[in-house]
């Protein structure tokens, strides 16, 4: 049955090859101070920086840079982002890149104006965002996390070994988002086919859970599908433009928040995914490709109806003459198959995971309820320990 829940996404989307075009219009709803915040400089060297300070220029804007956002954005990098924003009152934060630039942008237009530790508040204690907000819009250029069209920003505390995925309410949703499929042509292989992963693990977090009829289970169905189609022929020819559109349209929805409504989640993949990243600061959509298939042979047991109805709807497996449970395991083969073609990484050893890290990492998952199983210590040990065999 379907829970009760809220459902609005304030962020706009400018979806289609050259939709920066669509940048003035946007700039001109807000003041004269913008912070450029980018990453480790691919967008100087496949042009869009070039065309977006253009944009900037020609709209009168004061622009601020803040270059430098790494993959897995740090606390220090943020406490950094908070100043620069802060001193110059910037009236916009504009984000050009990937996941981590987007998540980064919104962890500074939060914490900018908080009065106390903003780590603590919003990360450790998962308080309410009750001080200024400065709007951030997005220009993306890896596709995978969906932070281009919700409130999630992860940000990693090396110190304490912490890597913390915030979801934020809809005031801290990119004010608009331009999302131009050419733009991902450039990304290096290992980049494209990890966000193609993290695409597919956002869709079976929100699949893997509950036992209703739910017409989310369908509309993920069918993201699923067109996933799994399109990658194969992007890993083949990654300029491929129908392929690359429709997933950067899947990574989209997959994390818009819509399939998650009225049901439960589970979310452990990405949470013992996050604690490896911690260790080890792997890329994310690769650490959910070691963590993945361990942990679903482990709970299948626990929703063997689920997994049967996944190896038939998305991987279609034949169920003629077998058990339900060698329906299910045929459906995990296929997807492991599937991994091993796009070249994923499957062994969390390649991640630079080994065996003294193990405890660290399970200590530092958080154990989630909404699947079909709720893990203890030992098992995300044993988890992992899978893991360093694959
Ligand atoms: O830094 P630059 O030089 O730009 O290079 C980046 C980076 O090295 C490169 N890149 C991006 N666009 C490119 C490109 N290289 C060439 N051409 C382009 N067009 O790709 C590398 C990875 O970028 P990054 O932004 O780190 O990747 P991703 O989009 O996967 O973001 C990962 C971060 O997002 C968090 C992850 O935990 C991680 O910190 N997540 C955010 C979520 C959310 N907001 O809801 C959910 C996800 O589950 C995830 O946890
Ligand atoms: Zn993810």
């Amino acid at each position: 049955m379907l829970g009760k829940f809220v459902y609005s996404n304030p962020t706009k989307l400018y979806f289609g090859e050259n939709s920066l075009e669509n940048l003035p219009q946007e700039l001109a709803c807000y003041g004269k101070n913008v912070m450029l915040v980018y990453g480790g400089g691919s967008i100087k060297k496949n042009g869009i920086y070039e065309n977006v300070v253009k944009l900037l220029r020609a709209g009168g804007k004061t622009v601020f840079e803040d270059a430098g956002v790494m993959p897995n954005p740090t606390l220090e990098k943020l406490y950094e982002g908070c100043r620069i924003a802060k001193e110059n009152k910037v009236d916009l934060i504009l984000a050009v890149g990937g996941g981590s630039v987007c998540d980064y942008a919104k962890a500074v237009s939060v914490s900018a104006y908080c009065e106390t530790d903003p780590w603590e508040k919003y990360y450790l204690r998962m308080e309410a965002v009750d001080n200024k907000i400065i709007p951030v819009g997005c220009v993306l250029t890896m596709v995978g996390t969906g932070s281009e069209m919700n409130g999630g920003s992860v940000i990693t505390n090396h110190a304490a070994k912490a890597k913390i995925g915030r979801v934020f309410g809809d005031n801290v949703f990119p004010r608009f988002s331009i999302l131009d499929p050419t733009y991902t042509f450039t990304l290096p292989r290992y980049q494209m086919v990890a966000g193609f992963f993290d695409i597919m693990s956002h869709i079976l977090e929100q699949y893997f859970s509950g036992t209703d009829d739910n017409t989310s289970d369908y509309l993920m169905e069918g993201l699923l599908r067109s996933l799994i189609h399109s990658s194969r022929i992007a890993v083949q020819s990654p300029e491929d433009y129908e392929a690359r559109s429709n997933i950067m349209w899947i990574a989209t929805w997959a994390l818009n928040t819509l399939v998650a409504k009225g049901k439960s989640t589970d979310w452990m993949v990405h949470m013992i995914g996050q604690s490896i990243g911690a260790y080890t600061n792997a890329t994310h959509g690769m650490t959910l490709a070691a963590v993945s298939l361990p942990y679903y042979r482990h709970i299948m047991p626990y929703g063997l109806a689920k997994f049967k109805r996944f190896a038939i709807n998305v991987w279609e497996v034949r169920p003629e003459g077998k058990t339900d449970e060698q329906i299910a395991q045929a459906g995990l083969a296929a997807m492991e198959s599937y991994m091993r073609e796009l070249g994923l990484v499957l062994n969390g050893r390649e991640l630079g995971v080994d065996e003294t890290m193990l405890d660290g990492i399970a200590q530092g998952s958080f154990i989630l309820d909404g699947g079909y199983k709720v893990l203890n210590k030992d098992e995300i040990v044993e988890i992992l320990k899978e893991t360093l065999k694959a």
